[in-house]
């Protein structure tokens, strides 16, 4: 037992209050130590009441995600069988690659308050101070090596879902992977794999959400192009609520992926932003500029450009030129 299993008694207590006896009595220890457990978690920044005859009573919690809890509600079949919570990491893509190696299960989900290195598409840095999502999840795929590109749009879908549903706003989705409000970025994935030639060994789906940290954190040319999700409600953001949101959507779209992933192509052509626009796409030391016209079935974009040929491209970053069809 320890101060984890303190806050699911007092967060589960429909009174709101525990006894110290109560306490004691389920963790198998003395009164005292209970106290010194209360103390611990009083100096992370929760705040608790304590009544003589009542007993202990959870006024607020710090804002970490609470693995304890977010696991407790959590009723998926693959997503979130393994939560590994991490105060701070390099990047959570990297470790789940080195953990996948290690024979993690699938669906492990690994997942840091802040990353130092944190990874973009494209090798850029994904900016990753507190207060936002930081996760990546271990996946195990039996399908072909082909079909890989789709679960980043799995996932894109799966963030923008959970989005629409907590901010009831309108959401967008950016060729390949770029989860907008309002046309400004509010999450990003990024996808690595393991894989032989017929075979996915494993694909890590990293997914950054901005949550609620100061905007004013972002470098400029960031800023310009990005938000937060508590910036677009003006209300700060219930990151345990969210993250349970986003695995419990993520497992259900994971498991439609598997059964028919036309499902998912369907999904996110629906909620894109960028098909049928007239785009420019820059990327890997080449620059496109054409009509947006279609995904392929392992998601690239299909530009038509002004001489008419159709052309397919697998990574870049698109511009959405507005006015011209
Ligand atoms: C993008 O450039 O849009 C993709 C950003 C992906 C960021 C996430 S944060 C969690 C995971 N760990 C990383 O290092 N990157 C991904």
């Amino acid at each position: 037992m320890n101060k984890d299993d303190i806050l699911l008694l007092l967060r589960s207590s429909r009174s709101g209050f525990v006894s110290g006896a109560a306490l004691a009595a389920s963790m198998g220890v003395s009164r005292t130590a209970v106290w010194k457990h209360i103390k611990a978690l009083e100096r992370e920044g929760y705040c608790i009441d304590a009544v003589p005859s009542k007993g202990y009573r959870l006024i607020s919690a710090p804002d970490v995600i609470v693995v304890s809890d977010v696991k407790q509600e959590l009723r998926t079949r693959t997503v979130g069988r393994e939560i590994v919570p991490l105060a701070e990491t390099v990047s959570t893509n990297t470790l789940a690659m080195d953990l996948a190696q290690k024979g993690a299960v699938d669906g492990t989900v690994v997942i840091a308050e802040t990353q130092t290195g944190g990874k973009g598409r494209l090798g850029r840095t994904w900016v990753s101070p507190r207060g936002n999502l930081y996760l990546s999840v271990i996946l195990r795929p039996a399908v072909p090596v082909h079909k890989a590109p789709l679960i980043t749009l799995m996932g894109a879908v799966a963030v923008a879902a959970v989005v629409r549903e907590y901010l009831k706003v309108p959401v967008g989705i950016k060729w390949p992977n770029d989860v907008l409000v309002s046309g400004k970025k509010v999450a990003g994935l990024l996808t690595e794999m393991s894989a032989e030639p017929d075979r996915i060994r494993h694909i890590v789906l990293g997914i950054g959400v901005n949550v609620n940290m100061d905007v004013a954190e972002l470098p400029p040319e960031v800023r310009k192009i990005s938000t937060t999700l508590a910036a677009v409600t003006g209300k700060h953001v219930d990151r345990n609520k969210l993250l349970k949101m986003l695995l419990a959507e993520l497992d259900r779209w994971y498991h439609r992926f598997l059964k028919n992933e036309a499902e998912v192509l369907r999904a996110w052509e629906g909620l894109n932003v960028t098909l049928g626009n007239r785009v420019t796409v820059s990327g890997a030391g080449a620059r496109f500029e054409g009509l947006a016209r279609s995904l392929d079935d392992e998601g690239r974009l299909i530009l038509k450009l002004d001489d008419g040929t159709l052309r397919q491209v697998a990574a870049g970053d698109v511009t959405i030129i507005k006015g011209k069809p």
